[in-house]
């Protein structure tokens, strides 16, 4: 009887060991806003018959995540956010050389990221930096809307500005790198320190200060324009601009982590969400950054870049572990430090 009985429970783990082997899954740190990873997740895994176990983290601390897991990794994809955690998560050989046989599909930028990391990520997405602004509360407080960068530090908009941490925030990074490039670095420390002055909070992601804008927290954020339309399918009363002075952009990318323990898995996922219909999925969301995928339908709310006075953005330099590392830290020390 006894050896009946531990006989049924072996059988019992034996079987339930195979259901599981059957069922491959997936661990994603996703870095772009909650429906659009809920849509991937929920989407990959119907058509693909793979289980998503997706965690959501802005671009700062998805990175810090995969430092801490470098023995023991826990994650297999690093999807979206802004492209310099990937690039430093590059350098720092925590993730691993993929070349997907959708890269020729994809626009030259996207292909760029790929190459300068050594194919260890790439670009999924790309969006320009700008303002977003309220535009019931501009008219409310006779304020007129910024159109450059220097219109940002005029005492007018004091308080009136909510900006991203870039320690936290992939977004805020790109508008340190893209004023250092602007201006020169010394001179956008000025900038930035002045700016400082004009701003109510520093909020911890990139899309927290825009979403305060649209609900009327705040009357102008520093955001990427891209995050912009999908508060205003809301019906908030939200604009964009981006700065006639020049300003940079995002590449969004993607990553494989090294030593994931889902390989197969990892590599189905990251060649199915450059396909054009994992893509559109971003829109479907009301996510409007540029798809990587140049057959992906192209949404008429995407910022065209065409209009737009866009520098010659350095991805390889700001995407830097340790440009990136002495940029925030000048931040923390010469602005985020100082008094109001
Ligand atoms: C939003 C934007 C993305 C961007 C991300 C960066 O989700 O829509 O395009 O990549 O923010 O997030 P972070 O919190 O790191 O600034």
């Amino acid at each position: 009887m006894k050896k009946t009985v531990l006989f049924g429970a072996a059988y019992v783990a034996l079987a339930h060991g195979a259901a599981h082997a059957q069922q491959a899954e997936v661990n994603i740190i996703c870095s772009g806003q909650a429906p659009w990873c809920s849509m991937v997740a929920v989407t990959f895994e119907k058509s693909q018959g793979i289980k998503v176990n997706m965690t959501l983290k802005g671009s700062g601390e998805a990175i810090a995540q995969l430092v801490a897991e470098k023995a023991n990794p826990k994650t297999d994809v690093f999807f979206g956010g802004t492209g310099d955690p990937h690039l430093v998560a590059a350098e720092q050989n925590l993730t691993l050389e993929y070349k997907s046989p959708l890269l020729p599909k994809l626009y030259d930028w996207a292909q760029r990221q790929a190459a300068q990391s050594g194919y260890k990520t790439v670009g999924i997405y790309s969006g320009p930096l700008g303002f977003g602004y309220n535009t019931e509360l501009l008219a409310k407080k006779k304020l007129p809307v910024p159109q450059t960068w220097a219109d940002l530090i005029k005492p007018i908009y004091k308080g009136e500005i909510q900006s991203a941490n870039p320690s936290s925030s992939g977004t805020a990074y790109t508008m340190i790198a893209t004023l250092v490039q602007l201006m020169g670095e010394d001179k956008a420390f000025a900038y930035l320190a002045e700016l400082h002055k004009n701003i109510s909070t520093y909020q911890r992601s990139g899309v927290g200060p825009i979403k305060a804008v649209a609900r009327g927290e705040a009357a102008v954020s520093i955001s990427f324009v891209h995050d912009g339309p999908g508060e205003k399918a809301q019906g908030f009363p939200l604009e964009t601009i981006t700065p006639t002075d020049g300003t940079g952009a995002e590449i969004g990318s993607m990553s494989i982590v090294r030593g994931a323990r889902n390989l197969d898995a990892a590599k189905k996922f990251y060649d199915w969400a450059l396909t054009p219909g994992a893509q559109a999925l971003g829109a479907a969301t009301l996510q409007f950054q540029l798809p990587s995928n140049r057959e992906t339908k192209v949404d008429p709310r995407v910022p065209d870049f065409r209009k737009i006075k866009m520098i010659d953005y350095d991805y390889a330099k700001y995407g830097q572990a340790a440009e990136r590392r002495r940029l925030i830290q000048r931040w923390e020390r010469e602005v985020n430090g100082q008094a109001r």
